[in-house]
């Protein structure tokens, strides 16, 4: 048994739903896990965990500061444990952008950041209209009509595939 520390950075929830999605996968393995929030991160000691796992969404283009934030502060703890990225957005549905080395925002991040993680996995995230405020799904629509995706104000669909999220458990529990 080990115990894994799954972080998560995420606005609306899905990629905390993904997580919870992990969370099952490694616990059925047989690992305690710790599910927190990367606004809560800075009260844990990451040392204290044999994996550190990192999730995190894209809004208007980047990661949340509050992710660079953790990876600068505790990029020692990163380095000295098995550990793993994934990146959740919508550019990811592109069968051509859905892989660590295709996606656009994961390679930049990459570039700006200290850590270079030692598993990575890119999840296509979810649109849900009716959950954004007005700007947000103006927004929102305007770049999908721009890509080629769904535009109707009442779309809610889930663009992740769910297989993917239970393989990439596999890949944590055998890190
Ligand atoms: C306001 C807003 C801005 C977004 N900006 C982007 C973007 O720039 N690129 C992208 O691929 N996806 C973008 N997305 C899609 C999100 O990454 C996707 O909905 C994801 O599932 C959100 O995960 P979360 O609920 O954990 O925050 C955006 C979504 C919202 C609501």
């Amino acid at each position: 048994m080990e115990k894994i520390i799954l972080i998560y950075s995420s606005t609306d929830g899905h990629t905390r739903e993904i997580c919870l999605r992990l969370l099952k996968v490694l616990e059925a393995a047989g690992n305690e896990v710790a599910l927190i929030s990367v606004e809560e991160a800075p009260n844990y000691q990451l040392e204290n965990f044999d994996k550190i796992i990192i999730g995190a969404s894209i809004r208007y283009g980047r990661h949340s500061k509050g992710i660079y934030q953790l990876i600068s502060s505790k990029l020692q703890a990163l380095n000295n444990k098995p550990n793993a990225f994934f990146t959740v957005n919508l550019v990811a549905r592109k069968p051509n952008k859905n892989q660590p080395e295709t996606n656009p925002y994961l390679i930049r991040f990459l570039s700006q950041i200290a850590w270079q993680p030692k598993q990575l996995a890119v999840f296509a995230g979810k649109i849900d209209y009716q959950k954004y405020n007005v700007f947000d799904r103006g927004m929102i629509r305007m770049i999908m009509w721009m890509t080629k995706g769904p535009t109707h104000p009442k779309t809610s669909i889930d663009f992740t595939d769910w297989e993917q999220v239970n393989k990439f458990g596999k890949v944590i529990c055998d890190m």
